[in-house]
């Protein structure tokens, strides 16, 4: 029987997680106003090669609703809501980038989970590029470089099944998310 008590958020505040931003690009007007986008409109070397008035900018989006489905072959789940932005750039690439934070990271784990971050951008925050051009932030503790297998809506969400197609070790200690705070882990004592 369905007992409804109180709100489900908070029996899923009770799964911890690691923290994630996953990563693609946009295609940005030169001329805009990029005010109030948590788009990067740095270049990569790639994209300086671009002709016209419009350039490839990196878009970032926080997100832990993921986990492995198989390890051969290496596919994994992301549920994104229907209205968010990443899920249209997600859709139009076929593509994206995960990375995994670390507790240095925190700043980046804020800024990319908010939709108008305003112009700052947070120290420290810099990217790679994967041999296909997915950008990745810098210093992570882990990357996934990501194909879309495939993609279907389910209530308010988009859930994207996808093949890591290349993968990299970074570097750190884990940014953990519990009971809607961001934490680090402890060790028990040997
Ligand atoms: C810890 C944390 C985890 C999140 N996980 C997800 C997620 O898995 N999927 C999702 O759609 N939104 C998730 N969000 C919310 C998005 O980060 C947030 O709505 C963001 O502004 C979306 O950006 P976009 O619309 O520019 O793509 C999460 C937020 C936080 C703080």
């Amino acid at each position: 029987m369905r007992k409804e008590t109180g709100d489900i958020r908070d029996i899923w505040g009770r799964f911890t997680t690691g923290v994630t931003v996953i990563t693609t690009t946009e295609e940005i007007d030169d001329g805009s106003d990029v005010c109030g986008s948590k788009s990067d409109t740095r270049k990569s070397q790639e994209q300086d090669a671009t002709e016209g008035s419009k350039h490839s900018a990196v878009h970032g989006m926080t997100a832990n609703a993921l986990c492995s489905v198989s390890i051969e072959p290496p596919l994994l789940l992301l549920s994104v809501g229907i209205n968010r932005r990443s899920k249209r750039l997600i859709e139009s690439k076929n593509r994206f980038g995960i990375n995994f934070l670390n507790t240095a990271q925190l700043d980046i784990a804020i800024h990319f989970s908010k939709s108008d971050p305003g112009r700052d951008q947070p120290e420290g925050l810099d990217y790679w590029y994967t041999a296909i051009g997915i950008p990745m932030i810098s210093g992570s503790l882990a990357y996934i470089d990501c194909r879309v297998a495939q993609h279907f809506e389910v209530a308010d969400h988009v859930i994207f099944i996808a093949e890591a197609e290349t993968f990299a070790l970074g570097q750190g200690e884990p940014l953990v998310y519990y009971e809607r705070e961001y934490k680090r882990l402890d060790r028990w004592d040997s």
